[in-house]
């Protein structure tokens, strides 16, 4: 990075041309009352622009016109390298990034043209006044390392070679067209692409399919499903247990946490119609359930402790995903083996201080 300060010769004045004020006046006007120091910026670049460089004088005029202290106007001048403060080639004046990636990928040739074809030093003009350079920090092209920047273009992916042709093109006032040097489009991959290349990925046929009712497309097939035990249709006898529990095939198992998973219809528990001979049981018995969640379970076809002591987990897991704001109890609760026991004819002292094991 270069030490960035005044040149030691300076012009007796400065003043902006009447077309610059006046385009000044509209930008000025854009910032609020009492604001009009948020134009620095702007006022400094058409000082350049008007005279090739940001002279002392040019610095006390924009400071005037905006009416902030000369310093902080010389603070933003001397911050930014967009700002030349000494008188630069006629021509062009070329900034070689020499940070990191660009170093890495040869800006070091790219300085030592800059000393050989147009002056030893920084900041210093060729012979014949048409070109100067410096080195700056990192300009935010490092993916087409190494690279210049040229007034408001950039020139990327630079060999010795292709540089060598950019300063003719600039002397005979024929440049190249900025960007990168190569052929390469923009920053993408030099040699083609290596990775996202299934055009599927690009027509807009898979959009949405990593959620979850589409997964099962895109990912091998899982395990075949254990057929559901349908429920019995009539209470069993007062021993009744639980379904032993089938394995969970591995698909649901995988996207049991997601709230969008869905359990297949295939895990459809046997329900009811009606209560048998219109005589419900009492499901507020069950832990946790209260008089909403029995009454969504009536309209889903749950009516009995033994229906539910019937089914295995994946029926379980059907049902409570149909509960709508109660979604989570009924495997939270372990239903079937409360149900279980309630089928038997046991039956809790306190129903909200005793759950069934
Ligand atoms: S390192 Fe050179 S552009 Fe970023």
């Amino acid at each position: 990075m270069s030490v960035r300060r005044l040149h030691p010769e300076q012009p007796e004045s400065f003043a902006f041309t009447e077309e610059n004020a006046t385009y000044l006046r509209k930008v000025i006007a854009r910032y609020p009352e009492g604001r009009q120091a948020s134009a620095v910026i702007p006022a400094l670049m058409v000082a350049q622009d008007q005279e090739g460089w940001v002279s002392q004088p040019a610095i006390e005029a924009v400071a005037k016109l905006l009416d902030m202290p000369d310093i902080r106007v010389l603070e933003v001048a001397t911050f930014y390298t967009q700002f030349q403060l000494s008188p630069v080639g006629r021509k062009a004046h070329i900034q070689v990034c020499g940070t990191t990636p660009c170093r890495l990928r040869g800006a070091d040739d790219i300085i030592a043209i800059c000393k050989n074809r147009l002056a030893a030093h920084p900041f210093e003009l060729s012979a014949d006044g048409d070109f100067s350079w410096e080195e700056v920090e990192c300009a935010g092209a490092c993916v087409n390392a190494p690279m210049v920047t040229v007034g408001k273009d950039t020139y990327e992916d630079l060999t010795a070679e292709t540089f060598n042709a950019l300063i003719d093109g600039l002397a005979a006032g024929t440049p190249p067209a900025p960007g990168p040097q190569n052929g390469r489009f923009f920053s993408a991959p030099a040699n083609g692409d290596t990775s996202l290349t299934d055009p599927a990925l690009h027509d807009g046929s898979v959009v949405g399919k990593y959620r979850a009712f589409d997964r099962e497309e895109l990912t091998p097939t899982p395990p075949a499903a254990p057929a559901a035990a349908p429920a019995p249709a009539v209470a069993p006898a007062a021993s009744a247990k639980p379904a032993a529990e089938k394995p969970i095939p591995k698909v649901v198992e995988a996207q049991g946490q997601a709230d969008s998973e869905k359990v297949p219809d295939q895990y459809k528990p046997a329900l009811l119609e009606a209560a048998r001979d219109g005589k419900p049981d009492d499901l507020r018995l069950i832990w946790g359930v209260g008089s909403r969640l029995e009454e969504l379970l009536h309209k889903l076809g749950v009516y009995h402790y033994d229906q539910i002591a019937g089914w295995n987990e994946m029926n379980l897991r059907w049902v409570d995903q149909h509960l709508g704001s109660f979604r989570g109890r009924a495997l939270r609760d372990k239903w079937i083996e409360q149900s279980a026991k309630l089928a038997t004819g046991w039956r809790p002292s306190d129903k909200d201080g005793d759950k069934p094991a």
